[in-house]
This record gives structure tokens, C-alpha cells and sequence, in this order.
């Protein structure tokens, strides 16, 4: 089978790892694409924004199924312009890709079908939310609805701090995506993400992995997509995967085929694990990144075939296999990462690195210039450690990355500090 895949992230580079592996495939296509996916794939010359282009070529090129990696392209609809063309494609509806694209429509199925979540309200004028973050005090969570890049989302410590990113919210500083805010109750626990595969009607459990948000050690500095992840997450044993695929991931597949809005995909649960249990903090609806590029390594089962029985609607009865491993990914960013990132830098050794024990590379924002590569966006790369630990997970990562020779690049020494305190 012929495969178109979209995006160009180190998620997207691990999923080509995976989906080469597969002896369903033929051919792998990409769009756009990077250095290190264009090494698996040939890149095809279409934009996932352009739905009729996608359309054509893979009418063109027999593409058998679309793997969309972002959440753009879900939201505005491309797997319903595949599938109306009679293209299978691995992801959500429109419809269902509301899940991700507005928080106020998740909150409210949350209420609608008893799935645990932060006490809430949605408002539509900064008066009435204003009102509101007053009579519930501080520290209170303030969400654009629609997505945001990440950015949409404030974690106030003062009453003040929260009328301020209402008032930027609905003065537009994400634009539509803050015409709608959710304000939310702050929660106390643990954060971890759980992944569920889905194909309208069941679900199963995938793999659970836990990242680092904040760009500086310690957990300091700005948020951003981003610093590394391991998986599996030790906050999610056996008994609260199977608690979170009852309590949060099965009511909302129930309550999405009772809106008419049957969700396939891949379904990206953000959790708070606290004292009384997992509480939904949001959803996504497409593979994590960097969590995918720890998760995928794990998989002992073939992913191609498992994409295609979520679009087919035909998920197996038995959860895919993960080796007990453990797996840990160390996002490499350019200097100046979130805000502004140098690019252009010379990357040099990535072949010692990929070659060390237990390590795998994966590219992100990388460009060839004739036979260089150079640093073209802010996360340049990821370096993956696998162990049968964290803590060797993390050793290998480390061990492999004394072999990068970037200076413009920078990671964070502390991937995984949290596991490791465990014990
Ligand atoms: P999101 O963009 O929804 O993933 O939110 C970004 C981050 O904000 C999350 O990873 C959490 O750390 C934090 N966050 C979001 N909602 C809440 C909440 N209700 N309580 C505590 N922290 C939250
Ligand atoms: N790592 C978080 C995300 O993919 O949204």
C-alpha cells in the first residue's frame, strides 16, 4: 500500500521510522517532509492545507491512506475532503476534531457524559468572565477556546493575572481562537499524557509518557512544545490506564458517536493524576511530539496496520504490544528557542550519534544545503535513549548527545528528573 504522511516534525519522522517497517507498505510519501524523513520517503509536492491537492495526488499516486501528523489540518476538515473522495485517512473528523479545536466543546461533553475534568465556565465577554474569576479566586486557569499554538492557555496565580489574559484573549491576541474563553478550576497533581487509539466505536489502550514543558531546567522559563518526554509514565500503571480508559477515554467515544461525531484517530488524553484520580486537562487528536518519538520505539506490533483498522473502523480485539522498555527523548533547539530561533547553524555528527548504543535520531527542523545540514527551525532534533529503564533510557540520550556537534543548539540536561526521583 502507498502512503501519504503529513507534517515534518520529529513526530513525523517517527512514525516514518515505524511505518517502514511495515511489510503492508510499498511506498511512503511525505509532505513537506524534512532531511531525515526525506532518507525514508519520497516527498510528495503537495501542502496539507490544500485539500484538493491532497486529493489529486493521492488519486494520482494510489495512496491507500493519509497519516496526518498536526492538528490543523484535522480541524479544518482534510479527513472528511479524503474520505469523500474515497481515500482513507488515519485521524478525526471535522466534527470530531472539535475535541482538540475547542475547549469549550470537550468541557462541555465532559459534563454532558460525567467525565472527570476542572469545574468550569465558558464565556463569550470579558465582563461576565471577569465576574466569575472574582467570586472563585486564584489560582484559576484561563483558555482561549480554538487553538492557539500551545499558547492559549493561563495558569493565574492572582485574580489580576487572570483578568489580563481575559482581557488579551477577548482584545485578540489569539485571534478567533479567544472570541470564546473557558475558565477553569486549577488542578492539583501529577501530569501525564495517555494515548488511546480509536476507531469510532472502541478504544484501546496505546502508551502513556510524561514531558517537559517549560524550556529552562527545573521546570523554569517560557512553555514550549516541548523539551523531551519518556514514556512509559509511572504514574500510569496498569490500574489507572484501565481506570482513564474507563472514566475518560470510553464515555468520550460514547458520547462522540451519540453527537454524530464518531471519533477514529489517534485520541491524545493531558491528565492530572490527583488524589482522587485522572482529570481530564485537555485532549488532542493526533500523535504528541516529543511524546511519539518515546512512544513508537516501544510498539512491538506493526503501526501501518494499526493506523489502517482505526480508519477502517475494524480495531483488533487485543491492545498493541509495548516492550517493557523504557524510552527518553532529548528535544535539541536552537539558541533562542520559543521566541526567536537561530537559524542557519551547522549540525555535524548526527551519523556517531544515531550509531551510539540504545539511541535513535530523529530530525525536526533541519535543511540540507548541498551536503550540510543546517538548524532551520527552533526544535532542530530529537535524540531518543532506550533502556530497560528511565534511568538507562536517559544515560543513552545523554551518551549520544556528547557525540552532537551543534553550537548554536541547546537541550536540557534534566529530561526525566521526575522518574528518576521515583525511584
Ligand atoms: P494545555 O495547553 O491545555 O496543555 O495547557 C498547558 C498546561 O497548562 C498544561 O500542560 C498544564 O500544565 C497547565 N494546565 C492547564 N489546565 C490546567 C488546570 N486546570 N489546572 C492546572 N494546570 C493546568
Ligand atoms: N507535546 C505536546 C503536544 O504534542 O501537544
Amino acid at each position: 500500500m502507498n502512503i501519504l504522511l503529513l507534517g515534518s516534525g520529529g513526530r513525523e519522522h517517527a512514525l516514518a521510522m515505524a511505518i517502514s517497517k511495515s511489510p503492508l507498505l510499498t511506498r511512503l510519501y511525505v509532505a513537506p517532509g524534512n532531511p531525515g524523513i526525506a532518507a525514508l520517503a519520497e516527498i510528495a509536492p503537495v501542502s496539507a492545507a490544500d485539500e484538493a491537492g491532497v486529493v489529486a495526488f493521492c488519486r494520482a499516486a494510489g495512496v491507500g491512506l493519509v497519516v496526518v501528523g498536526q492538528e490543523v489540518p484535522l480541524v479544518a476538515g482534510l479527513v472528511d475532503a479524503c474520505e469523500a473522495a474515497g481515500i482513507k485517512a488515519f485521524g478525526p473528523s471535522r466534527a470530531a476534531a472539535r475535541l482538540e479545536g475547542s475547549k469549550g466543546f470537550t468541557k462541555e461533553l465532559c459534563a454532558r457524559f460525567s467525565i472527570p475534568t476542572a469545574a468550569f465556565a465558558r464565556f463569550e465577554d470579558a465582563a461576565s468572565a471577569n465576574a466569575y474569576v472574582r467570586r472563585q479566586g486564584a489560582p484559576i486557569v484561563v483558555k482561549a477556546d480554538g487553538l492557539a499554538a500551545g499558547k492559549g492557555v493561563i495558569v493565574a496565580e492572582t485574580v489580576e493575572a487572570a483578568e489580563a489574559a481575559i482581557a488579551a484573549m477577548f482584545e485578540g491576541a489569539f485571534g478567533s481562537a479567544g472570541a470564546s474563553v473557558v475558565v477553569e478550576a486549577f488542578l492539583e497533581g501529577e501530569e501525564a499524557s495517555f494515548f488511546a487509539l480509536c476507531d469510532g466505536t472502541r478504544a484501546m489502550p496505546f502508551a502513556s509518557a510524561q514531558d517537559h514543558k517549560r524550556v529552562g531546567e527545573g521546570e523554569t522559563g517560557q512553555n514550549t512544545g516541548g523539551m523531551g518526554a519518556y514514556s512509559p509514565a509511572p504514574v500510569i500503571d496498569d490500574a489507572m490506564s484501565a481506570r482513564v480508559m474507563r472514566e475518560i477515554v470510553e464515555p468520550t467515544l460514547r458520547g462522540m458517536a451519540e453527537l454524530g461525531a464518531p471519533f477514529r484517530g489517534v485520541l491524545f488524553a493531558g491528565l492530572m493524576i490527583g488524589a482522587d484520580g485522572p482529570k481530564l486537562i485537555e485532549f488532542n487528536v493526533r500523535f504528541g511530539d516529543p511524546e511519539t518519538q518515546v512512544m513508537l520505539p516501544r510498539l512491538e506490533d506493526d503501526l501501518l496496520a494499526l493506523l489502517l483498522a482505526c480508519a477502517e473502523g475494524r480495531l483488533p480485539a487485543a491492545p498493541p504490544r509495548l516492550s517493557d522498555k523504557a524510552a527518553l527523548t532529548v528535544v535539541v533547539a536552537a539558541k533562542g528557542y520559543p521566541d526567536a530561533p537561530r537559524k542557519g547553524g551547522a549540525i555535524r555528527g548526527l551519523d556517531a550519534v544515531a550509531a551510539s548504543p540504545g539511541a535513535l535520531v530523529t530530525q525536526a527542523g533541519t535543511r540540507l544545503d548541498g551536503e550540510k545540514l543546517l538548524a532551520d527551525g527552533g526544535r532542530v532534533l530529537n535524540v531518543t535513549g532506550l533502556g530497560a529503564t528511565v534511568a538507562e533510557a536517559r544515560g543513552r540520550a545523554y551518551a549520544a548527545l556528547e557525540k552532537l556537534d551543534y553550537a548554536d543548539g541547546f537541550w536540557r540536561r534534566d529530561i526525566g528528573w521526575r522518574a528518576l526521583e521515583r525511584g
